[in-house]
Order: C-alpha cells, then structure tokens, then sequence
C-alpha cells in the first residue's frame, strides 16, 4: 500500500488542501510534515465551511486518522481552536495523534516574528507573522519547548522560565516591548497542556505501523517547493522544509517507504509576500486573475501576486521533489483569456537563455520569462465532466504542461467545488481512477 507525498510545487496555495481532501477519501493516515498554522486551507464540505490550519482535512473523513508530524511547529491555543470547532460542529478530534518532538509556538515567537519584520522595512520577508520562523530558530538552538514538554507542568514551567529569561531581554531592549509576565505566561499554558496532553503519541511508530499494516498513508506538505529553506528563493522562504523528501523527516520514516510524490501546481502561479517572481503578470489582467481566482490569503486576507504559468519553476519542482505526477489547479480560471502565455525559460543577465532554474539569487533577482503564447479557450469549464469534454485549446495547454515536464498531469480542477476535478492518468493514491 502506497505512502504517497502531496506537495506544493510553486510557492503555495497550489490547492493542495482540495486535493489532500480528495485523495484523503481513500486515504487511512493524513500527515502533515512541516509548517504551523502559516498555511491554511478552506474545506466547504455539505455546505459547511472549515478553515483549518494545522490539522490536516482528512480529519474530515470519519475513520481517517490523522497526524501532526515532528517537523511541525504547533500554536498550542489555534490547534485547540480548531480541535474546539471541529467538536462543536461534530466533528470527532479523537483520531488526532500530535507528535511529542513537534515543537512549539510560544507568544514570543509571535512577538518577534513581527518585531523583526517592522525592523527590516522594506526589506521585510512579509511573512505569515505566526511565529513560523522565530520558533524553527530557537528548534535549530535547541532552545525550543517541545510538544513533549506539555506532559509535565514542572518541566513546561522551568523551560518556559529558562527561555523568558532570554526572550525579555530581546523583547525589551532590542524591540522595545513589554516583557511577557512568566506566572501569567505559565497558568495558561497549563490549561493549553492540560487539553493538548491526550493527543501526544509516538507518530513515527504510528505511521510506520500503519504502513506495515498495509495501511494508505498521506503525507502533505503545507506551503510549497519555493518557500523551502534549503532549495527555495532564499530568504523570501519559509523556515521548514515543503519539499517531498522532508516528509520522511518531518514524520520519522524512511525515505524508502514514500512510493508517490504529488506534485500541486495552479494553472497559473502566486506568491504572497515578498521576494522575485519573474511571470508576475504587469497589467490589467493581474487584477483580472486576481479576482478570477479569488486570489486572498487564507490566513493573513493579503492579495496574492499573480503570474502567468512558469515551466522552469516546475521543472525544478519535479526534479527536487522527484515529484511523478502533476496535478494543476484552478484552470477554470483562465477560461477568459484570449492567449495565454507560458513562461518556458528564462532569459539571464549574461545573455543566455535558461530551462533549468538559476543555482544563484541574482540570476533568478534578474530573470527574465521568455514565453510561448497558447490559445486561450474562451469558454467556461462548468459543464466539463470528463478530461475529454475539455475544450481542444484547454486540452493543448494542459498537455504541453505534460510534453514540457515529461510527467503525467493526473488530475486537473476546474472549480472551487469538489467534484469539480478531472482524472485523467491514475494514481496510486487515488485507486477509483483508472
Ligand atoms: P512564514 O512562513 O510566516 O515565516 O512566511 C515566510 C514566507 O512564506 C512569506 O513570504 C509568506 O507569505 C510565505 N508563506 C508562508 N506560508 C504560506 C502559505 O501557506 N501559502 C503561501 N505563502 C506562505
């Protein structure tokens, strides 16, 4: 039984959280790997509609069990947040398994995220500011307070004392704000522990028994392959790592035991916050893809830029997520245009032309797209049921995506609604296409 990665392959917001709840339908584990509630994805199920964070949506599927990964970082009063809403609209938290080694976010990981990003000025990352980066930092320091740390109010108290002695001292003299009071600081984390404390469980041993069960495993990834801190467009990054091999990491498997990465690209491209993007379209149709898509954060409301679709970014997302099948997104969206250009390499400073993505920041700072123009289809998407309804120019653009990638585009949405998603090769993880 296949484990199988979903990750994002541009710079999130891909959809994943769509295809995650597709895919979690046949799915009997949903992991996250990394990330805190700096992703966020809306699942309108039966006319109800959830906003989830950190959980993953499979908690959705009764029978599902799910897991927040060692590779998280967990806000401890959001997750309950979520756990309490779900419960409330009847939906069963029981199956949920949070990893002792996931750390977490502390208020003054919140704190500082914004105090570092007002410092920087215009040179601000324009992050979630949910503490995402300041508590991976403190992880790497090994001055991080664990999931684990929640189990026993002695040790939760020393540690939380121990790390405001530090904490103030930043808060205060270096950004100039109150120091966070540590009685106050510690009663309500303990009230946070004492409801978080029935969901701690080895996760590594759960998933790995899972798999030896014969169990399917999906493992999602939040954000996506060019917010990663290692291989993406470095420091407009995430602190944690979304590409597939993480996964491995971030939920205590091998890598051997991953049998299919989903890669989730848009149809066309976003990014929220700052940092180079080279398709980001200059013009009216910006705002006309903007709107088409509805293209707000879901956790922070800010417009996301929009560009027109990047094939180097998606080579390189198939070669460092080693992904095997593309799923694209949203291509009723474009259903307006009367051409649509397709950014197919990149023309570099020194004159060259490039497929591959650049190795270095001022190449990719200075690149510019070079696109091929497809036919736009000029007809909406809503009554396509099946891959070959597909208007002819829509069906060109999805199959030079799959001619200039070399990999299957397994699925395609074509709307907001869950139905609304077009199989056209088989995957693993989804065993009623064929
Ligand atoms: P952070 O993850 O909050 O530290 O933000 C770092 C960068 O990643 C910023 O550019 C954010 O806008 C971006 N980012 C973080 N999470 C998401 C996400 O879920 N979707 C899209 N962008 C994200």
């Amino acid at each position: 039984m296949p484990a199988t990665v979903i990750v994002g392959a541009q710079w999130g917001d891909e959809g994943k959280g769509k295809i995650a709840d597709l895919l979690a339908q046949h799915a009997d584990v949903v992991c996250r790997y990394q990330g805190g509630p700096n992703a966020g994805h809306t699942i309108v199920r039966d006319g109800e509609t959830f906003a989830l964070h950190q959980i993953p949506s499979g908690i959705l599927h009764p029978g599902t069990s799910c897991v927040i990964g060692a590779g998280c970082v967990l806000d401890p009063a959001q997750v309950l947040r979520e756990i309490d809403e779900l419960e409330t609209r009847g939906i069963s938290t029981r199956d949920l398994s949070i990893s002792g080694n996931a750390h977490l976010i502390m208020p003054w990981h919140v704190a500082i995220d914004a105090a570092s990003e007002r410092r920087l000025g215009k040179l601000q990352i324009g992050t979630t500011r949910r503490g995402i980066g300041p508590a991976y930092a403190d992880k790497a320091s090994r001055l991080g307070i664990r999931v684990q740390d929640l189990l026993d109010a002695k040790i939760l108290r020393q540690k939380i004392e121990i790390a405001l002695d530090e904490k103030n001292l930043l808060l205060e003299r270096v950004h100039e704000m109150p120091p966070i009071e540590l009685g106050e600081l510690a009663a309500s984390m303990e009230d946070l522990a004492a409801r978080l404390r029935p969901y701690v469980a080895d996760t590594s041993l759960l998933v790995d028994r899972a798999l030896r069960q014969g169990k399917r495993v999906l493992l999602e990834g939040a954000q996506g392959t060019l917010l990663d801190l290692d291989h993406g467009t470095y420091p407009f990054v995430t602190s944690s790592n979304p590409i597939a091999a993480a996964a491995a990491t971030g939920i205590g498997i091998g890598p051997t035991r991953i049998d299919e990465v989903v890669g989730v690209a848009k149809a066309y491209v976003t990014r929220v916050g700052e940092g180079p993007f080279p398709t980001e379209i200059d013009g009216p149709d910006h705002a006309r893809v903007r709107e088409l898509g509805h293209e707000y954060g879901t956790t922070t409301g800010r417009e996301r830029r929009c560009g027109w679709l990047d094939l180097v970014g998606l080579r390189f997302a198939v070669r460092v997520n080693g992904i095997t099948s593309l799923v694209l997104t949203k291509l009723d969206v474009l259903s307006t245009f009367a051409e649509l250009p397709v950014c197919v390499a990149y023309s570099l400073p020194d004159g060259t032309t490039a497929e591959e993505f650049p190795a270095h920041q001022s190449d990719f700072h200075h690149a510019r797209p070079v696109y091929e123009t497809l036919p736009g289809w000029e007809a909406p998407l809503d009554a396509v049921s099946g891959p070959d309804e597909l208007p002819a120019a829509a069906r060109r653009y999805v199959e030079f995506v799959e001619e200039r990638l070399e990999i299957p585009v397994s699925l395609v949405g074509t709307g907001a609604d869950r139905a609304r998603v077009l199989a056209r090769h088989a995957l693993a993880a989804l065993p009623l296409v064929a």
